[in-house]
Order: structure tokens, then C-alpha cells, then sequence
């Protein structure tokens, strides 16, 4: 058996195994799943842009005005009218001085900390940060402090013991995602601010899952907490809410400059291209002029929970557009996830390493294209799925809450550190994304040409 086939027959064993799937026609609210019309709870598509024809029509006028490529990279032929026209109305939006676009959210993340943390500095990540955010840790080969989910006083414990460690040198970041990707809650942004200001920290916040979501005008979580103008780096992604497929940065004009400067996957990938950066112009006119679709959502939202409650999950009454059903076990959640689909509702399984082990959940999206009858279908859908697994759906719920903060002493945080260090056994399973803390193991890099960015530009 080679390698590879017996790393796959280990996933198939652990429950973890991975399939594409495939879907016909756009991301509607209801899609073809292999063949078989379903539900679609499963899609980013927040606000139903991604399908609305009047995204789809600048996408194709954009092709045909500017083609369907950019041909290089940012720095070298691929900054076109239609880049710097969406960069000044995403400025625009997200009342920042500067806006620079990327390929992917997943690059703007690997582009910003790399560029914002070398080896001589200290990134401080909350340990449910998005995959990307982690990996671009990992670029950054700096050290990585990872705090517990939302625990400001964890953070502000870990750097106060880092800032003592290494006798203030050294740049620091703290980054984290806003609307957490997968269990929908909120980072505590201000008190994020203010601990970063007392310790001499920049502060990166990644608003994938919240633009379009939350805030005024579904400006984010930023604008939600007053904290425009105050966060140093704001990532966006034009892939979820705004229904096409990209990325942004938001910051100073300063700050811009110096990451067109260090960004790698700015400088050495592709420029997004004109038609899908079009559809993301076209798609922000559309919340500028109808914000009420922010409001649908949250109605959608909060009558898939009321719904869901209504059969016994235990589900919040509020109206954040994720639903994490966590079930725990890899192979509960896959089964579930089955059954709902042979229901009629695709809601797709979520497990490790994108969810922390025993954590594995469906997660729910709402979107603004969805009716109200939609979400009451949905839950009696996933209820009878429960049942027919034998599953009682009280115990389905948001995942397991932790000690609060207040009742912890240093020494619990002593040992909460030791263990988000700890190297993880990598004998089996595949590891959480966070669980390793700093890479243990992390290989020189061996690619480090300094000449190559002076080549590229
Ligand atoms: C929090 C967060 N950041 C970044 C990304 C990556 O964005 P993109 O899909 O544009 O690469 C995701 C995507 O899933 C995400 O959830």
C-alpha cells in the first residue's frame, strides 16, 4: 500500500474522510446536490448576491470589456481600472484611507501577518482563528502566542509575560477573526484595541464572516463596535457575503504602501480577475442602495434558530446568521449531515482540522435569499434526522462553553498555555489548525530570496 492510500484509509477510518460534492447551478437557496434538489444551509452567500442577476450581468459585461484574466500579478501588469475602482469604493465602504485587493481572503491572511511579523516578533492568535490566519502564522516565523477563544484576559496575561520575556523587542500583532467562521460568535474587538495600545501592539481583524453580516449597513463588526479608523488592518473577503470570490485590506495609506511592498501573495500571484472583481463592485452598490437584505438575513437567521429551538435544539434566539450544531463525534456529524440531505437539506459536516476534536458539528449559514418557510422546513428536516440517528437534539447545540475568565487564576493560565503548546501526536489524527500553538516543527524556510520580490516588481 503506498503512502498515500494508507493515509487515506486512515481518514476513512478516523470518520474524517473528505469528498467534493457536487452541485448544479448557482448558489441559490436551493441548489441540485448530486443530482438531487435540497435546502442550501451550508453557503457563505450571505446576502444571495453570488446569484442575483444583477452581479452575474457586470461579471459577464466585465469579461467582455476587460477579458476574463489579469494576466500577472498586482505588481507587474495586473492593476487594472476595475481593481482601483473597487479598492476606492471598499475604502469607501469601509471608511479606511486605503484599500488593496488580493486573490483570495486565504492570501490577504498570509500576505498581512507575514508581512506585519518576522522571527523577531510575536503574533498573539485566538486559538478558533480561521485556517488561513494560522497558516500565515506559520509564514510569519514568528512566534505564535495563542490565547483561549475570546479571553481577553488570557491575551493581555500573554503579553504581558511575552512583553517581560523578550524585554519589549521585537514587533507584536495580535490578529483575530471577527464573526468567528465557525461557531458564529464575535471577537471582542475594543478590548482587543486596548490592550494592544497598552502593550505597543498592532491589531489585524479578519472580517470575512461579517461583512455583509453584521454592523451598520453590514459595514462589520468594526463599525459595529465604533472601532473604525482604529483597527491597523482590516482583511475582507469579496467570497462570502459580497458573492464572488477575492479578497481586501483595509488600513492607512502608509500601511498599503509598505504591503504592496511585502504581501508575497501580492506579489507573486495573480491579480484577481476583472469579471469576478466586477461582480464584487456591483454586489457593494446593491447592499449601498438595499441594506434592508442585512436585515433579511438576521430575520432569516433568527427563524431558523426560533425554528430549530421549536424542536428542541438548543439553539440561542438571536439572529447571527451561523448555526454550529455541534454533535461531537466525526462520524454522528457525517451521519446526520446524510440524513438531512436524503431530507432535503444540505447543511455540510464540519469536523477537525477545521473544528477542534469532539467538536465536529453541522454549521448552518442563513441567507438573505431564503424564506422563513425555508428555515421552518430546515429544522423539522434536521430534527427528523436526529431522531432517525437516535440523537436527542436538546443535546444539539452551540459547542461547550469553558470556565469563565473571572473564576481562572494565573496558575490555570499557566497550564492553558502549556497545553496550547504542547506539539500535538501527529501519529493518527489530523490536528486542529491552532492546537500546536507555535510550529513545533516548522521547517527553515527554503525559498528565502530576497532578490525575488526586486525581480517581481
Ligand atoms: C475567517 C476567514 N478568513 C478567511 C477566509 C478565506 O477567505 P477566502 O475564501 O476568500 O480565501 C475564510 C474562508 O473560509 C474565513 O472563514
Amino acid at each position: 500500500m503506498s503512502d498515500i492510500a494508507a493515509r487515506l484509509a486512515e481518514l476513512e477510518r478516523l470518520g474524517l474522510n473528505r469528498r467534493l460534492r457536487l452541485v448544479s447551478g448557482p448558489q441559490g437557496p436551493t441548489v441540485l446536490l448530486d443530482g438531487k434538489p435540497v435546502l442550501l444551509l451550508c453557503s457563505n452567500n450571505y446576502l444571495g448576491l453570488a446569484d442575483h442577476p444583477r452581479v452575474r450581468e457586470a461579471a459577464a459585461e466585465a469579461a467582455m470589456r476587460w477579458g476574463a484574466g489579469a494576466g500577472a500579478s498586482r505588481l507587474i501588469s495586473g492593476t487594472m481600472t476595475v481593481h482601483r475602482r473597487l479598492e476606492e469604493r471598499l475604502a469607501s465602504f469601509e471608511r479606511s484611507q486605503a484599500c488593496l485587493l488580493f486573490g483570495a481572503g486565504y492570501l490577504a491572511n498570509l500576505g498581512v501577518i507575514s508581512a506585519l511579523a518576522g522571527p523577531e516578533d510575536a503574533v498573539f492568535s485566538d486559538e478558533l482563528n480561521h485556517a488561513s490566519i494560522v497558516d500565515g502564522c506559520r509564514l510569519s516565523r514568528a512566534e505564535v502566542i495563542v490565547y483561549r477563544h475570546l479571553d481577553v484576559e488570557h491575551l493581555e496575561w500573554s503579553m504581558r509575560r511575552d512583553r517581560a520575556r523578550r524585554d519589549g523587542r521585537g514587533r507584536r500583532l495580535i490578529v483575530t477573526d471577527s464573526v468567528f467562521s465557525m461557531d458564529g460568535d464575535i471577537a471582542p474587538l475594543a478590548a482587543i484595541v486596548e490592550i494592544a495600545r497598552a502593550h505597543g501592539a498592532r491589531v489585524a481583524v479578519d472580517e470575512a464572516h461579517a461583512t455583509g453580516t453584521v454592523g451598520p449597513g453590514g459595514r462589520g463588526a468594526i463599525a459595529e463596535a465604533g472601532l473604525e479608523g482604529e483597527i491597523d488592518v482590516t482583511i475582507g473577503t469579496l467570497g462570502k457575503a459580497l458573492g464572488s470570490y477575492g479578497a481586501y485590506v483595509c488600513a492607512e495609506e502608509d500601511m498599503v504602501r509598505y504591503l504592496i511592498n511585502a504581501a508575497r501573495p501580492l506579489i507573486f500571484s495573480t491579480a484577481p480577475s476583472p469579471p469576478a472583481v466586477a461582480a464584487a463592485l456591483a454586489a457593494l452598490e446593491l447592499l449601498d442602495e438595499r441594506p434592508h437584505r442585512v436585515q433579511r438575513l438576521r430575520a432569516n437567521a433568527r427563524a431558523l434558530r426560533r425554528a430549530l429551538s421549536a424542536e428542541g435544539f438548543a439553539v440561542a434566539d438571536d439572529d447571527m446568521p451561523i448555526v454550529p450544531l455541534v454533535l461531537g463525534d466525526e462520524r454522528a456529524a457525517m451521519e446526520m449531515c446524510q440524513a438531512a440531505i436524503e431530507g432535503g437539506v444540505f447543511a455540510q459536516a464540519i469536523r477537525p482540522p477545521t473544528v477542534p476534536a469532539g467538536t465536529s458539528r453541522l454549521r448552518l449559514a442563513a441567507m438573505a435569499s431564503h424564506t422563513s418557510a425555508d428555515m421552518v422546513k430546515a429544522a423539522s428536516v434536521l430534527a427528523a434526522a436526529a431522531r432517525e440517528l437516535a440523537l436527542d437534539p436538546a443535546a444539539i447545540g452551540p459547542p461547550p462553553s469553558r470556565l469563565p475568565t473571572d473564576q481562572q487564576t494565573a496558575a490555570d493560565h499557566e497550564r492553558e498555555e502549556a497545553a496550547l503548546y504542547e506539539p500535538q501526536a501527529l501519529s493518527s489524527s489530523v490536528p486542529f489548525d491552532h492546537e500546536q500553538g507555535t510550529p513545533p516543527e516548522h521547517a527553515p524556510f527554503d525559498h528565502e530570496r530576497d532578490g525575488e520580490f526586486a525581480r517581481a516588481a
